[in-house]
């Protein structure tokens, strides 16, 4: 039977990340955003239309990301995209809520207080795990063996022992 043909190429629109394995050529600019993020943990990508933005966030840092190729104490990352459109906020906060399972409209009006909202937003998601609280000290050796567990799968290969991951928040903001 004959090979399906498989082009390498998307055309005129970006790659996505299921493309990934078709996306050459990047190596050393994905390497430098993912050691800006690692450190400032921000990372804001400019150049001209069709220089290739879109694509090396995509098809290039979020693939990574996921892996878990990045050096950060946790490494399960929460990833919300979106188009400003009309409204910015309300698409940022629209995106951030589904990721994070949270109400939009709270979102939006902790978003409009400032943006360091976030930090509250990602702990009063089900992605935070608070290891120092007394809840989970206070926990069945149990029910910490089943977080233990959830959480596992989300572990850095690097940083497997005995480390209770819960997500960082990472989010890209599409053009
Ligand atoms: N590494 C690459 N190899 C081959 N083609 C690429 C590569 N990166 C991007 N392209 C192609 O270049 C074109 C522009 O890419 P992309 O849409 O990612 O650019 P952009 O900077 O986000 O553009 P815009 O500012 O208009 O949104 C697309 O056709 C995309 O498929
Ligand atoms: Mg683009």
């Amino acid at each position: 039977m004959q090979e399906p043909k498989i082009c390498p190429y998307p055309g005129l629109r970006p790659f996505t990340e299921e493309e990934s394995i078709f996306f050459k050529g990047r190596d050393e600019h994905i390497q430098q955003i993912i050691a800006q993020l690692e450190e400032k943990k921000f990372v804001m990508l400019t150049g001209a239309s069709g220089d290739g933005k879109s694509s090396i966030v995509y098809a290039g840092v979020m693939p990574n990301a996921r892996a878990g190729f990045f050096k950060a104490k946790f490494n399960n990352w929460v990833i919300a995209d979106f188009r400003p459109e009309r409204s910015p906020l309300k698409s940022l906060s629209a995106s951030l809520a589904k990721q994070l399972q949270l109400d939009p409209v709270h979102v939006e009006n902790e978003l409009r207080c400032g943006f360091s909202a976030l930090v509250d937003l990602y702990k009063s998601s089900k992605y935070y795990l608070d290891t120092d609280s007394d809840a989970y000290k206070n926990a069945e050796i149990k029910e910490q063996k089943s977080l233990k567990h959830q959480l596992s799968r989300i572990c850095n290969p690097r940083q497997k022992q005995n480390k209770f991951l819960t997500s960082y928040l990472g989010f890209v903001i599409r053009d």
